[in-house]
């Protein structure tokens, strides 16, 4: 399927699949990742596909998370496994994958790493890692310091969104997960 109408029969999927207010947060998303991506001269389709994808799945019980991880032959890590809230970037990566047979690694990585991120990832997910916390939704403190910042330099957007959640966990007194401090410990080696 062409790229174009397969983003178009995502967009009516995906809005079967969430709440309204989950819509209008995707929409959000793949608006910022948009942007960001032409503004870094990367694949502006690619940003948008994985945005939209980014949280098809989470409000997906339990069962079927894990029924769509399997059937994609991902894994949960152990900390993974003790924390559902972690479950849906793995599902909408294997949703994109065995639902919408894409296969471009990229899309797949920016979609399974929006949450924690990873110390490796590429551009095209950084760059959805940043939108999900930055879309124009969102309106919690400091959130426009990293809104500036997106716009100036990537990895150092990245480090502020890992940055503000672990402290914002702390805080809580939740639990986080180690690749959210692999991601952090990373990107402080900014360039
Ligand atoms: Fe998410
Ligand atoms: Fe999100």
């Amino acid at each position: 399927m062409p790229t174009t109408s397969r983003l178009s029969a995502i967009q009516d999927w995906v809005a079967t699949q969430v709440s309204p207010h989950r819509l209008k947060h995707i929409e959000g998303v793949a608006q910022t990742s948009g942007r960001l991506a032409k503004h870094f001269g990367l694949a502006v389709e690619k940003a948008r596909l994985a945005a939209w994808l980014h949280d098809c799945a989470k409000e997906l019980p339990r069962s079927e998370m894990k029924k769509w991880i399997r059937k994609a032959g991902f894994r949960l890590d152990a900390s993974e496994e003790r924390m559902p809230g972690l479950w849906h970037p793995h599902a909408g990566a294997a949703i994109a994958l065995k639902k919408w047979g894409i296969r471009d690694n990229a899309v797949l990585e920016a979609v399974r790493c929006h949450t924690l991120g990873s110390p490796q990832m590429g551009p095209l997910a950084q760059v959805v890692f940043v939108s999900d916390f930055i879309e124009p939704g969102r309106r919690f403190e400091g959130v426009g310091t990293v809104r500036s910042l997106a716009g100036k330099n990537l990895r150092k957007a990245v480090l502020a969104k890992a940055s503000m959640t672990i402290g914002f966990l702390f805080d809580k007194k939740m639990k986080v997960h180690p690749r959210l401090l692999e991601t952090w410990n990373e990107f402080l080696d900014g360039k």
